[in-house]
């Protein structure tokens, strides 16, 4: 799992940087998943919730859980809904007992557990019979832009070092059908596999690079490791890559979305 610790860092940094995208992204699997009213749902690896948030406005915030190992995340899932169960734990091992819910969703988490195997197999434990399990990643390889964008760019100025930290060779899960195999092998059944896509806004090029300057997500982790002229001269690639300036914009993210029956 390269870069599950990255996500110690600050709530408000991982907003305005991946989690600019949640909702929108939240809105998607939710559709995805064919969630309807009436059903009790957990949201694993939760981070500050953005899919808890879209789930509670849908559910309500009594039949929706939510659980991630990150305890300034877990803090910021709860201070935001209060009347959400937030705790601290991790996919592998929940703190539920089998057949609490009727859907248990993650929202780009996988490729972050240390074992994505037991983790899915959790995830359908406590879901009940015949109840709905699914999830979504992003396609780091391909369309998701802002991330794509600052592994080309680094790749630019550091050749070598961004090589083996680029999200889009070291992150399993993440390829076309590999989430689809991962959950057949939880013997999960029905299995669909599709593509979503989440939008996100920004007021210039330096809204977008201000949070990751605090080391947040294995890109941001990646941007602090540098001296501070490798930092400028990262700035300028990935902007240039972008081909974005003072303008707004807005960017589109490709994720890779996956859901199963549970036995
Ligand atoms: C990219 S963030 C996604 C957060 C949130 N789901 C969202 O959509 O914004 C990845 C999250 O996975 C959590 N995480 C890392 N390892 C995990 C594990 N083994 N089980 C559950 N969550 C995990 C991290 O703490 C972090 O909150």
């Amino acid at each position: 799992m390269p870069g599950a610790e990255t996500f110690r860092a600050s709530a408000d940094a991982y907003d305005r940087h991946v989690g600019r995208y949640g909702a929108s992204l939240a809105a998607a699997l939710i559709e995805f998943a064919g969630i309807e009213p009436g059903m009790r749902a957990l949201d694993v690896g939760c981070g500050p919730g953005a899919l808890t948030a879209v789930l509670a406005e849908r559910l309500g915030e009594a039949n929706v859980r939510a659980a991630d190992p990150s305890e300034p995340f877990a803090q910021a899932c709860s201070t935001r809904l209060p009347g959400v169960e937030v705790v601290v734990a991790a996919a592998e091992a929940l703190p539920f007992a089998d057949n609490t819910f009727d859907v248990t969703l993650s929202q780009l988490v996988i490729n972050f557990m240390s074992d994505p195997e037991a983790g899915v197999r959790e995830m359908a434990r406590v879901t009940r019979r015949d109840g709905v399990v699914a999830s979504c990643v992003w396609d780091y390889a391909g369309e998701m832009t802002l991330l794509r964008a600052f592994w080309d760019a680094a790749r630019d100025i550091e050749p070598e070092r961004a090589a083996i930290a680029d999200e889009g060779v070291v992150m399993r899960w993440c390829g076309d059908g590999e989430l689809a195999e991962l959950w057949r092998g939880a013997g999960l059944r029905e299995v669909r596999f599709g593509q979503i896509v989440a939008r996100a806004s920004y007021k210039n090029f330096e809204d977008l690079w201000a949070p990751l300057t605090t080391g947040v997500a294995p890109s941001g982790a990646f941007t602090k490791s540098l001296d501070d002229e490798g930092r400028a001269a990262l700035h300028d690639a990935y902007r240039s890559r972008l081909g974005v300036g003072e303008e707004p914009f807005e960017l589109t993210a490709r994720a890779w979305a996956v859901a199963g029956i549970a036995p």
